[in-house]
């Protein structure tokens, strides 16, 4: 009986504290805006090409505008993440997890930049396929991370 009902309150639902809803609700707000953002202008690529010459650079100068500041926004909301959590109590597992989500968002963000910066084609649709990729990658980690 002891037992069970110690394990009855582990897995009990509980609200979290209104300091941890803004944290992490900032943290998953702007990564909807950088991930989810990639995918839908991705989406929208072959109706924007249609638009008319340089209608897609003027799309993807405008996402940045909006996706860059939602990706220091997840930097910094990640900071607060991690330094919100006990540590003492961290398994190893979770350790390796944060970190190999760390060399995602590196990728995701070097992806993401390098393909500003691509002249050819080939290499700016290798850089989103990367930083999408990593960024995609960066959420599911996140997720279990969050357990
Ligand atoms: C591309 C960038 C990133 C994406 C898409 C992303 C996404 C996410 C998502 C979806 C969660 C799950 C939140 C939940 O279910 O409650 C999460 C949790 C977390 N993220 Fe990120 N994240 C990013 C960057 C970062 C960075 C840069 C850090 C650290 C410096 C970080 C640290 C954490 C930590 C520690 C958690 C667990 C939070 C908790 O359990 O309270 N994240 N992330």
């Amino acid at each position: 009986m002891t037992s069970h009902s110690t394990f009855a309150l582990a897995g009990q639902p509980h609200l979290a504290s209104l300091l941890t809803v803004v944290r992490l609700t900032l943290h998953i707000l702007a990564a909807t805006i950088w991930v989810g953002g990639q995918l839908v202008v991705a989406g929208l690529l072959p109706t924007v090409r249609g638009l008319g010459q340089g209608a897609p650079q003027k799309i993807a100068r405008a996402f940045g505008r909006l996706s860059w500041p939602a990706f220091w926004l997840l930097v910094l909301t990640g900071v607060w993440n991690y330094f919100a959590i006990s540590h003492q109590t961290a398994t190893s597992s979770w350790n390796a997890v944060f970190g190999i989500k760390m060399v995602a968002v590196l990728a995701a963000g070097l992806g993401a930049y390098l393909h500003t910066k691509a002249s050819t084609p080939k290499a700016r649709g290798i850089y989103a396929g990367v930083g999408t990729l990593a960024s995609i990658a960066a959420l599911v980690l996140g997720v279990a991370l969050a357990g």
